[in-house]
């Protein structure tokens, strides 16, 4: 009897030691908005540092290709460097870039649709001048809090952290959304179980505030009468309360409709649904949208939201607006059927039941605003038999450039992309991306 094969398990090289600390020199940014230097040629990410800061860093571990590590002196500063405008730069995490001076920071953040476009074979050329969203203008924000020994933290996650940061500050929310956090600190106090987390999506409408609370809770009668107490005394136009993976949202008190406006029609926007962040920002986005539609019509928008591009779009032309979200659909053709503007609504999985390139074939143009994981299975359709004209907004320039290779391999042409910086100081990046059909196209 022959003997089993032995199997004899290679040998893994053992790991270099981790240097402590090191003295290093930056020399570019990541996609992240890190600081990059280098130890034995791979790459030292160090957070809140800038092109030609030579620092000493705490070593902290592996990270994906290289090393994470932490800034313990800067020991000279690279140019650009300037002071944080927020007191919680560096603790919280919804800012990478405030230490760095606006001419650089814009550079960086164009720079990324740039990369992204010309990994897919595009040049830079296409890309436009980057529109910046003023900070101050954020309308909605997703904060974050925890109850721990009866102390309530109430602000944004650390970076790369569920750690709370508890914020007095910040620089980026409207006014609104800031005035609410210190009564908001008090509520949760008194209505979260010690021990207990969550969200609260705050979205400032034309009608007041809408907060939805995501947690686990056991609302008691007496927690709901504070609940819509607090409801009152904030003037909110609506709370509601979400358990945590449980789809129902309930609501505690709906003071009146949650209204937001577009192109001058009022949406009553539902509880959790999708909402450009800044009014700045949507408007620079349909501004985008719009030009490059032109007179083309009918229109097709797809991942339509509650109408932000839908009703702008309506006033030049015939418009088939599909969104997934059935609340989202629902409240968008509600608002249409009222005001009778010239838009049909379908609700829609685009990610699964993409508009066949047969049902295309009535439109002139074709605007899709999907999330982040981009529309695949749509650009695929469009490659097929699109119209003559495509405009894709995109909050992901990776998903961004993957769509538009499929358009181009179908027969069409990027005529220019448009960064828009809707989160300033962030790693985030929006684009409104142009392209025709070519004659002779597929
Ligand atoms: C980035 S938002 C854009 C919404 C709208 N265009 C706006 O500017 O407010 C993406 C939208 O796509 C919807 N969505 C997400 N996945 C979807 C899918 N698989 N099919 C259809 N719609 C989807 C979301 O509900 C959301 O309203």
């Amino acid at each position: 009897m022959s003997r089993p094969p032995r199997f004899v398990r290679a040998r893994a090289k053992p790991a270099a030691a981790l240097p402590r600390t090191l003295d290093i020199d930056i020399t570019e940014l990541g996609a992240r908005g890190d600081g990059i230097g280098r130890h034995d040629g791979q790459p030292v990410f160090v957070p809140c540092t800038v092109p030609g800061d030579h620092l000493r860093v705490r070593v902290d571990g592996r990270k994906s290709d290289g090393l994470a590590a932490t800034a313990l002196e800067l020991l000279r500063a690279g140019p650009g460097r300037v002071t944080p405008p927020c007191r919680h730069f560096g603790d919280c995490g919804g800012c990478a870039l405030q230490h760095l001076e606006d001419g650089r920071y814009g550079a960086w953040k164009r720079g990324q649709l740039v990369t992204a476009l010309r990994r897919a074979g595009f040049d830079e050329a296409l890309v436009a001048p980057m529109i910046a969203i003023a900070p101050g203008s954020r309308r909605r924000a997703t904060f974050a809090f925890v109850r721990r020994q009866g102390e309530l933290r109430l602000g944004f996650h650390a970076r790369a952290s569920h750690q709370v940061v508890d914020i007095a500050e910040c620089p980026l929310l409207a006014g609104p959304l800031l005035d609410l956090l210190p009564p908001l600190r008090i509520l949760l106090r008194d209505v979260v179980e010690d021990g207990r987390d969550g969200d609260i999506v705050a979205t400032a409408t034309e009608t007041g505030l809408d907060l939805l609370i995501e947690a686990e809770a056991r609302l008691d009668l007496f927690d709901r009468e504070r609940l819509a107490a607090f409801a009152e005394s904030a003037d909110l136009a609506r709370l509601s309360w979400r358990r945590p993976g449980a789809g129902m949202i309930e609501p505690l008190a709906h003071r009146r409709p949650a209204v937001v406006r577009f192109a001058g029609i009022g949406v009553a926007l539902p509880p959790g649904s999708f909402l450009q962040p800044s009014p700045e920002g949507e408007q620079a986005l349909a501004c985008l949208v719009l030009d490059a539609v032109g007179a083309a019509g009918p229109v097709a928008d797809l991942f339509a939201g509650c109408g932000s591009f839908t009703f702008p779009l309506a006033r030049k032309a015939v418009v088939h607006a599909v969104e997934g979200d059935p609340a989202a659909a629902r409240a968008l053709k509600s608002a249409a059927d009222h005001h009778g503007a010239r838009v049909s609504v379908e609700c829609r999985d685009l990610a699964h039941r993409p508009l066949l390139a047969a049902e295309l074939k009535r439109f002139q143009a074709v605007v899709f605003d999907p999330p982040r994981v981009g529309a695949a299975a749509q650009a695929e359709q469009l490659a097929q038999a699109g119209p003559p004209l495509v405009v894709a907004v995109s909050c992901n320039p990776a998903t961004l450039a993957r769509d538009a290779r499929t358009l181009v391999q179908g027969g069409y042409r990027l005529i220019r992309a448009t960064p828009v910086d809707q989160f300033p100081w962030s790693a985030h990046l929006e684009a409104v991306a142009v392209f025709e059909r070519q004659a002779g196209g597929r």
